[in-house]
């Protein structure tokens, strides 16, 4: 594997922001896949975003104000409406017309469900609307519920990295060695794959009663889980526990060539989990800041470029991924149907 994968993919949708962070009236100014982005929420609750950049004199919109409405440019004044239409130049005079039209500032669509806003990030050379079949991801079971907690670490990584770290099932012995997490010998895993809509997903399994340690403590039933992987960095992992439904959504949006963000939001049935939240942020902290601090170090030798080595079947789901990702582009750029390259199998591995 050469680096000719370092690209983002364009023209899908990214994760932004979890909604609780932005209220009615506010605006936040972020950087995602190397573009300024500013997103404001109008006082009628809608979220909307557009280039964080004034197209008279390049200040970023995000230094001026929003009243809710429109974002005003703090050097002069010009106003634009939260989908970038440019509203008003103050300092024409009344003879001036002028088509406002023309400055106007790009704006990019939004979703909101779940307690996630995601963006659709166009590729620029060629943009495409958002295609109906990859809508955003729905947590399934948990109707307009936001989720109960969420946890947003920043990885020093190009995205493929963060992506691949965390679907790497041969890691966690290694990078997440802890007195309170799974500390036995290894064992084989053995797990069926099929193709799902871009991208892959582990079959609903019973969790071992060594490896599931918290589900099979909340009790009520046999703890099943399911693991399914999407385009562009999107893993959400099922758990149902008799009636009970806890389920984390991990996405990964690229901020540069050398940052990227990876949100964690979990989803619980269980009224009592709430009353274990501080703990489960220090868990999840932990967790993300091990795999965090290895792709620091993994860093320092990619700087050299090296080949890298994937091997089967514990780096197949990074292949996949690889895979994945270049068909998509592939036929984004070929206004073609996307044919997902996955073919549904066995895989097996010792963790
Ligand atoms: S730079 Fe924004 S109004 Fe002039
Ligand atoms: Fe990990």
């Amino acid at each position: 594997m050469n680096n000719n994968d370092n690209f983002f993919l364009r023209n899908t949708w990214y994760y932004a922001l979890p909604s609780d962070q932005i209220k009615p009236g506010m605006m936040i100014s972020r950087i995602f896949l190397g573009e300024p982005v500013l997103l404001v929420r109008s006082q009628d609750g809608k979220v909307s975003a557009m280039r964080d950049i004034c197209p008279h004199r390049g200040v970023p919109l995000s230094c001026g104000r929003f009243d809710g409405q429109e974002v005003e440019c703090c050097y002069h004044g010009w106003r634009f409406n939260p989908v970038g239409s440019c509203t008003a130049i103050p300092s024409l005079v009344e003879e001036q017309q002028i088509d406002l039209s023309r400055f106007n500032v790009q704006s990019y669509e939004i979703r909101e469900a779940q307690g996630n806003i995601w963006i659709y990030m166009p590729d620029p050379d060629n943009p495409q609307p958002p295609a109906s079949e990859m809508e955003i991801p729905v947590i399934p079971g948990f109707d307009e519920r936001s989720p109960q907690f969420v946890e947003i670490v920043k990885f020093p990584c190009f995205v493929d990295h963060a992506v691949v770290g965390l679907m790497d099932p041969a890691h966690s012995p290694y990078v997440h060695r802890a007195w309170w997490w799974r500390n036995e010998q290894l064992h084989e895993e053995v797990k069926q794959f099929d193709a799902s809509p871009y991208g892959f997903t582990m079959r609903r399994h019973r969790l071992p009663e060594n490896g599931g340690r918290l589900y099979w403590l909340i009790g009520g039933g046999v703890p099943e889980t399911e693991i399914s992987f999407r385009l562009p960095g999107v893993r959400i992992e099922e758990t149902t526990i008799g009636k009970h439904r806890v389920v984390n959504l991990t996405a990964v949006t690229p901020i540069s060539d050398t940052e990227t963000e990876v949100t964690f939001a979990l989803y619980w049935t269980l009224p009592w989990v709430g009353f274990f939240k501080p703990l489960m942020h220090i868990l999840a902290r932990t967790f993300l800041d091990q795999d965090r601090t290895v792709v620091e170090k993994q860093q320092i030798g990619l700087k050299y470029n090296p080949v890298l080595r994937l091997i089967k079947d514990s780096d197949m789901q990074a292949q996949w991924y690889y895979q994945l990702k270049r068909e998509y582009a592939r036929s984004v750029a070929e206004k073609r149907e996307f044919v997902n390259p996955v073919k549904g199998q066995v895989l097996r591995w010792r963790a």
